[in-house]
């Protein structure tokens, strides 16, 4: 604790002594992959597969492109223009544009939902980790000759093993954090960001080798069926909020982690141009993740509506089919941890920015506390059958809780007193100004028509929707 005092003390006088200069990303190429990479990751490759199954599929997805449209991009384009209009953290962000102290509230929703995230977030990413190494020692290398039957039975096992071992998943578990902590630590980020450029192409093309195999199998028609026909009598109150709740999850939006990226964008980025690719790039990724998966759901009889484990009990599977498949295999599990890796460290990074410029903690300190936290709390998620799994609240377990509360609650939430924000509390001229660069992009009309979007389609959509999930309309 004396330590900890001693450090805040130092830092204090540090930063008063140095007028930190904040640094922009190179370019527009450089700031479209580093929040592509903060959007892609275990949300397109493992929960977007896990709720369209469980929510019945075409009519989950529609709601969830309308989402996407009327309320992740306008809040995308919110969080942009706080970002870079104050070039400071979120809550940091409020002070500077002389807001009521309330709307700091936004800073403090994001700090929390960025740990109720990572609570169950690093425990999938764990369970990625290890399939790397299950892939590198073979443990799907006979299933290509095994029956169907017999080789959904071993993919199965394998995942329940992975999830239900007492010590196994909370040593991945810490094994992801621990990435996370050495490349902050090393100071790396950067690097890493830069190597987003090669790597999300790499994982993108071979997310179309896998589409490409599953849409030769036999139940192609059937998942792909599943997936794009619309079944209106499947819109329950649950779904809308479900794919509410997956359109913010997915961009990466509601809780300021954009105000933070915005506040590195160069200030000739067309802000409103970016959302839109951001936003497109990312809603393909999980579409052609869903055009994989779901034709060898149907093919080798699988439940569409199995939950969690759906990622694992499938990519074995159509790896299986084809040449060099434990390679690929290996590959592909590689990615995916690399994506995820990218999500978190933009995850982590919210709380740990809000303690050292809020605090005035050491960066260092700030990442250990926070790893620390989301671990020793992440780790009450693990599985039912092993150590506190079977503890539940408001009958669901930790894993459920914590992904319902941060994707179905804070993240709506937040996006929601931004859209307020930036819809009523900001002078129109100061929006209009960032968004069009001070005129320079021509583009007042679109300025407008996002205005009005934001003004009233936005907060209305969400209020409905929340009031409809729990049952007052
Ligand atoms: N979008 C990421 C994914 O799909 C997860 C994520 C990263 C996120 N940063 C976020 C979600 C901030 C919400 C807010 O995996």
């Amino acid at each position: 604790m004396l330590i900890l005092k001693e450090l805040f003390q130092i830092n204090k006088s540090k930063r008063n002594l140095v007028v930190k200069k904040r640094e922009t990303f190179s370019s527009g190429l450089t700031i479209f992959f580093a929040t592509l990479g903060s959007a892609v990751g275990l949300g397109n490759i493992w929960k977007f597969p896990t709720l369209v199954g469980m929510n019945g599929g075409g009519a989950f997805v529609l709601v969830y492109f309308i989402c996407i449209l009327l309320l992740g991009i306008p809040v995308m384009i919110s969080e942009f223009y706080i970002g870079r209009k104050t070039r400071s953290n979120p809550v940091g962000a409020f002070n500077k544009l002389k807001a009521k102290p309330y709307w700091k509230i936004i800073g403090y929703l994001g700090v929390s939902g960025s740990l109720f995230i990572m609570f169950f977030y690093s425990a999938v990413a764990g369970w990625v980790y290890s399939y790397i190494f299950k892939a590198i020692k073979g443990d799907f290398l006979n299933i290509s000759s095994l029956s169907i039957e017999q080789a959904n039975d071993t993919v199965s096992s394998i995942f329940e093993s992975t999830v239900s071992a007492s010590i196994y998943p909370i040593l991945w578990q810490a094994i992801a954090l621990a990435v996370v902590g050495i490349i902050l630590f090393a100071g790396v980020k950067n690097g890493i960001e830069k190597i987003t450029k090669t790597l999300m192409p790499l994982l993108f093309t071979l997310i179309i080798i896998i589409c490409i195999r599953s849409l030769t199998l036999e139940g192609a028609k059937e998942g792909l069926s599943f997936l794009f026909k619309v079944d209106f009598s499947k819109i329950t109150p649950s779904v809308l909020l479900a794919a509410l709740g997956l359109a913010f999850f997915k961009l990466s939006v509601g809780m300021g982690t954009m105000i933070t990226y915005g506040s590195y964008f160069t200030d000739d980025n067309n802000l409103i141009h970016t959302s839109f690719k951001v936003a497109f790039s990312d809603t393909l990724v999980s579409i052609l993740v869903g055009m994989a998966i779901f034709p060898v759901v149907f093919t080798f009889g699988l439940e569409p509506g199995s939950g969690p484990g759906l990622l694992f009990n499938t990519i074995p599977l159509v790896f299986s089919k084809i040449p060099l498949g434990n390679v690929l295999l290996i590959a592909f599990f590689l990615l995916t941890a690399f994506a995820a890796t990218m999500a978190m460290l933009s995850l982590v990074e919210v709380p740990v920015v809000f303690m050292a410029e809020e605090w005035n903690l050491d960066r260092k300190i700030s990442v250990v506390i926070t790893l620390l936290v989301m671990f020793i709390i992440g780790v009450l998620t693990v599985h039912p059958s092993s150590a506190f799994g079977h503890i539940t609240v408001f009958e669901k377990n930790f894993f459920d809780l914590y992904d319902f509360i941060s994707s179905n609650l804070i993240l709506p939430i937040g996006g929601l007193l931004i859209a307020v924000y930036v819809g009523y509390n900001s002078k129109k001229e100061d929006v209009i100004k960032e968004l069009s660069n001070k005129g320079k992009l021509n583009n007042t009309k679109t300025i407008n028509l996002y205005i009005l979007i934001l003004k009233f389609l936005t907060p209305l959509l969400l209020i409905i929707v929340f009031l409809n999930s729990i049952g007052f309309i």
